[in-house]
């Protein structure tokens, strides 16, 4: 089994002589995995998610993603390596307001250093399989919740990274809206992409991840197969009667077409 993410014994303490935010936490997701991280507020999610981003450096521990110890990279090391290898969409997006959808979506390839028509095509294909090619001349503002967190992903995915982290990405958003972005993960999931979700919505991590990772107090409360396995053919199939128009079969290499290595 090829290792994505590799975490060992990891502690993050903020400040000194505080309560560790996560505890000795040790875990291993396989490439192509879709974990979903749940607990309550405070339980240590979003920290979880950015030591394994390089955001954040643990107290102890290790963290080796994609074969590379990041724990142990400078600031330089760090960053190039996010850009490269880590997507990450958030709850409230964190578009730049200043830029237009279609900058927004290019600027982490320009910093990558990518050809500018490269980048532009990749842009381009993006915007057209998350279906936001309509608004690439707007500003963030002028979207909806949906279009935001779908531009976001689009902006997540232009590097092509290995991982792409959730840090409750529908959050911020209505039921319905939430289930759409949530049916794109799955998508983006089926086509290859590994993913780790943090969400408070266990009817989510059902869906649309395989596995869930229980956080308690920073430490790993449980650890296994996604409740309720058949809840995404039941969801399915609801859908189907229901009448909603149907969405198209998740294709495989829809958001990652082309060899990786023609991007670095
Ligand atoms: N930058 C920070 N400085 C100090 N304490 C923090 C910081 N970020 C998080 N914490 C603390 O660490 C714990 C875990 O927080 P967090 O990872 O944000 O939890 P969750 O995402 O599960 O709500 C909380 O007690 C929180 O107050
Ligand atoms: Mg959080």
């Amino acid at each position: 089994m090829d290792s994505l993410i590799q975490l060992s014994e990891l502690t993050k303490r903020y400040g000194h002589g505080g309560s560790a935010a996560i505890e000795n936490v040790s875990l291993t997701v396989a490439a192509g995995e879709a974990v979903a991280v749940m607990g309550p507020s405070g339980s240590g999610k979003s920290t979880l998610l950015n030591l394994v981003a390089g955001l954040d450096r643990p107290s102890s521990g290790t963290v080796t993603v994609a074969g590379q110890r990041i724990d142990s990279l400078g600031e330089t090391g760090v960053a190039r390596f996010r850009r490269r290898e880590i997507g990450m969409i958030f709850q409230f997006f964190n578009l730049l307001d200043d830029l237009t959808v279609a900058d927004n979506v290019l600027l982490p390839a320009q910093l990558a250093g990518v050809r500018t028509a490269a980048a532009r095509t990749r842009t381009a294909e993006l915007l057209a399989a998350l279906r936001i090619e309509q608004h690439r001349d707007s500003y963030p503002a002028r979207l909806s919740g949906g279009e935001r967190q779908r531009v976001a992903i689009a902006r997540a995915l232009v590097n092509r990274p290995a991982l792409l982290l959730a840090d409750e990405p529908t959050g911020a958003l209505d039921t319905a809206t939430g289930e759409e972005i949530g049916e794109l993960l799955l998508d983006l999931n089926s086509s290859g992409q590994t993913m780790v979700l943090v969400t408070h919505n266990p009817d989510l991590a059902a869906r649309y991840a395989g596995r869930t990772v229980q956080l308690l107090d920073g430490r790993v409360a449980s650890d296994g197969p996604s409740r309720s396995g058949d809840a995404r053919v039941a969801s399915t199939a609801h859908r189907g009667v229901g009448g909603s128009p149907p969405r198209p079969a998740p294709s495989p290499g829809r958001y990652a077409e082309g060899p990786a290595q023609a991007w670095s």
